[in-house]
């Protein structure tokens, strides 16, 4: 249901508009939609220059992939084998991120969506 709602808001924001017939950017749509939900909720606690809290950052395309404590934080195309996934829809209270709030059932979407696009991820190493 949420991935649903997350493919029609993209398609809303003009990410898929008739402007642009070419094919679909995953690496665009990381940068534009993913990014600034990482940014804005994971990096103080997950990142180099913060923390890296269960040994994870996600300020980094190796961080993402390479992962923390418990392996890798994003396995391409698996929800269920995601730990960041897990992580934001709150699955176990014990590692539910944000720590003290939920990010809003869009934002899950849209993490949900680029994972199950194969987490494009166009950062430079
Ligand atoms: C206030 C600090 C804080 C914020 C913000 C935060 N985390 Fe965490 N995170 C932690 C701590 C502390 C741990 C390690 C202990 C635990 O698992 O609870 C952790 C662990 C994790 C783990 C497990 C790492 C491993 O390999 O064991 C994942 C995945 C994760 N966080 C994802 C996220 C994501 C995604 C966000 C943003 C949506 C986020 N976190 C935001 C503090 C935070």
């Amino acid at each position: 249901m949420f991935l649903i709602q997350g493919v029609v808001a993209i398609g809303g924001t003009g990410l898929l508009s008739a402007s642009e017939p070419t094919a679909f950017d995953g690496g665009r749509f990381f940068e534009q939609q993913v990014l600034p939900i990482l940014e804005q909720h994971c990096f103080k606690c997950h990142s180099r220059e913060h923390d890296a809290e269960g040994g994870l950052v996600l300020d980094t395309r190796a961080g993402c992939s390479t992962g923390g404590e418990s392996g890798p934080a994003v396995k391409a195309g698996d929800l269920r084998n995601s730990p960041v996934i897990q992580a934001v829809r709150h699955v176990d209270p014990e590692t539910a991120m944000p720590p003290k709030k939920k990010l809003t059932p869009m934002e899950i979407a849209l993490l949900e969506t680029w994972v199950l696009l194969g987490a494009p991820d166009p950062r430079p190493e």
